[in-house]
């Protein structure tokens, strides 16, 4: 069957439509609020502290697209604070037609040394967040719409000082694929990316952030590390009509990193 290239770019046209980011304004987030608005989408970007990144973002965006991002501060680790989100949302929009869930967190630190403290911070907002916004979004959301979280690859694979984290990732994709299985006969997409390692200010956080880097650099086989807009493009896929019939999935965005473990 021959492909019809205009009929694949008009299906990445999300005019009209608006996405939530969480931890939009930062990093990976960043990005795929500019991509996801360079094609048309209303963005509403969630922050937790950083106003100032969030301010930069909004103003790249608006050079970019002639229209200025929404933003709105609230720590979507905790479920109140998400309801109060929500009733901000609604000041602006009655419909969502995508939900990204992206913000992380999280303690780095070995296995042994982890309180009760350090797991729930990180489970909260890694993981169940996406609980939280799901429960408050679904009722804007239409059928077709997409539900989108981003993992990385302490899911699968043991990372040091990553147990908090990497466990609440792998929390996150079992929960991508249980929402997946209530809110598909709904018309929702629900679907992960699990992304490689991304030079974003998250790895400043890393204790080994070079040795990351440099492992990340030489052993993917593409042959660099991923970027921030890689992975905004695989949301942007994700988001499409083209992943229609993909459901419940994580898709790898590493350059090839995974295959060699
Ligand atoms: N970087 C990597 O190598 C990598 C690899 C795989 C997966 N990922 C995943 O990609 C996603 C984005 O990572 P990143 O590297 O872009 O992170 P980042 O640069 O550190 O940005 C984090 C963003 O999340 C926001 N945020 C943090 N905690 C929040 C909370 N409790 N409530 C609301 N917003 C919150 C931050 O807001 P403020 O600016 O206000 O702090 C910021 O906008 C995460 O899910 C991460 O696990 C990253």
């Amino acid at each position: 069957m021959a492909v019809n290239p205009l009929a694949a770019e008009s299906s990445l046209d999300l005019t009209g439509q608006t996405a939530l980011i969480t931890g939009g304004t930062r990093g990976i987030g960043r990005a795929i609020a500019a991509r996801l608005a360079g094609q048309g989408a209303t963005v509403i970007l969630n922050y937790l502290r950083n106003r100032r990144a969030a301010d930069e973002t909004a103003e790249l965006i608006e050079a970019q697209t002639g229209k200025r991002p929404i933003l709105l501060k609230a720590n979507v680790g905790d479920p109140e604070k998400v309801a109060e989100l929500f009733i901000q949302v609604k000041e602006h929009t009655d419909r969502l037609d995508m939900l990204i869930s992206n913000a992380a967190s999280g303690v780095l630190r070995p296995a042994v040394e982890l309180t009760k403290r350090h797991l729930e911070w990180s489970m909260e907002i890694n993981a169940y967040a996406l609980l939280y916004l799901t429960q408050q979004a679904i009722e804007m959301m239409p059928a077709g719409s997409r539900i989108l979280a981003i993992s990385s690859q302490g899911a699968t694979h043991a990372i040091p000082n990553y147990a908090a984290v990497g466990a609440s990732k792998a929390a996150l994709e079992a929960l991508v694929r249980h929402l997946c299985l209530e809110l598909a006969p709904h018309g929702l997409r629900v679907n992960a990316i699990s992304a490689g390692v991304v030079d974003t200010e998250a790895l400043t956080h890393f204790p080994n952030r070079d040795e990351l880097i440099a492992q990340a650099q030489s052993l993917t086989p593409a042959g660099r590390l991923v970027t921030p807009e890689d992975v905004a493009d695989a949301a942007l896929f994700l988001c499409s009509p083209l992943a229609s019939m993909i459901q419940g999935q994580t898709l790898v965005v590493d350059g090839g990193y995974r295959i060699r473990s």
